[in-house]
């Protein structure tokens, strides 16, 4: 690891001293400091503020760091913890609490206030759109949605591995109430709601009558995760191998082909993972409803069979569109 301090040393070649460089960027003393020794993060706009007044480039200033690696938004537990925090004095209009978490974000936290500004942006989207009732619950699951979505957006479909795609999707503690607002039902097949899409990420919930299942099929160079979210779900897993010496078809093409030999159940809150040219097929098997989140990264699936009500949160779908300018934007740089 490069234990230089570029920052401090550009800096005094160019005779400024930590004071006269955090009046040009607008931080405090402190920050730079912080910056200097590596201890605090840039944010993005700091960093092409910094080029400018440096005179230098972003790899002149991070040498041994990714630039994304470090400007890439991250909604760790303790962010969150404070996230929710700020909502609930928000939603109480507890002004001092609010002020209070805002403005230590503002000056010793970029990542933190990144995340507050998100959380300012869905009320306030909420509130333009009358439909939408906003409160804590809709903010903090739009926040993890978003957050997923900006993790997988550093990675192409085809780079990432099952076992990281695993501990992604494990952090995703959507809860139970907000998921239910997507739980659906149809008497003659299982209803599939889409709770938000970008280009490679689809996440979306399935509801299933007792005795409905799925044809077995596969999703190709996709890898799809299942969260058993109510009752028991039989599961049917094939090998590649399997999978291409039983002709098993890519998911738009459905067969009629159905599998009877070993199942797995799983119940409620169980992941199933499901890589690359893998074939699969879900059951409910059991005399109750059953309900499946699932979450496909790679090509999304055949959407023509969504089940749309008006009671849907729509608020998943302005926030990404605002998020993609947001990625534009760091990417430029
Ligand atoms: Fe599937």
């Amino acid at each position: 690891m490069n234990r230089e301090k570029p920052i401090a040393k550009i800096r005094e070649k160019m005779g400024l001293t930590q004071a006269e460089l955090s009046q040009m960027i607008g931080v405090s003393e402190n920050t730079i400091a912080n910056w200097e020794k590596g201890s605090a993060s840039k944010w993005i706009r700091h960093l092409s503020r910094l080029c400018k007044i440096l005179n230098c480039s972003l790899e002149d200033l991070e040498p041994d760091k990714q630039l994304q690696e470090r400007s890439r938004p991250d909604l760790t537990p303790n962010i969150l913890d404070t996230v929710k925090s700020y909502c609930v004095a928000l939603f109480k209009n507890d002004k001092k609490t609010v002020t209070k978490i805002s403005s230590f974000a503002t000056l010793h936290d970029n990542q933190l206030r990144y995340w507050l500004d998100q959380a300012d942006q869905i009320i306030d989207q909420c509130q333009c759109d009358a439909k939408e009732q906003v409160d804590c619950e809709i903010v903090i699951n739009t926040l993890i949605l978003q957050n997923l979505s900006i993790q997988l957006n550093y990675v192409l479909p085809n780079q990432i591995t099952l076992d990281k795609f695993c501990e992604l999707l494990k952090t995703v503690t959507l809860s139970h109430d907000f998921l239910s607002k997507y739980i659906f039902f149809n008497d003659q097949h299982f209803s599939r709601k889409l709770i938000l899409q970008t280009r490679y990420l689809s996440v979306y919930v399935i509801g299933w009558e007792p005795s409905h299942e799925s044809w077995m099929h596969h999703h190709g160079n996709s890898l799809d995760a299942i969260l058993v979210l109510e009752g028991e779900m039989t599961h049917w897993l094939l090998s590649p191998e399997e999978c291409k010496s039983k002709n098993i078809p890519f998911e738009a093409y459905p067969s009629g082909q159905k599998f009877s030999g070993k199942a797995e159940k799983f119940t409620v809150g169980d992941w199933v993972f499901i890589d690359r040219h893998y074939a699969h097929q879900i059951a409910n098997s059991s005399a109750k409803r059953l309900a499946t989140l699932h979450v496909r990264f790679g090509a999304p699936p055949d959407d023509d069979k969504w089940e749309t009500t008006e009671d849907q949160p729509v608020i998943i779908w302005h926030q990404m569109e605002q998020y993609q300018v947001i990625l534009q934007n760091v990417n430029r740089v």
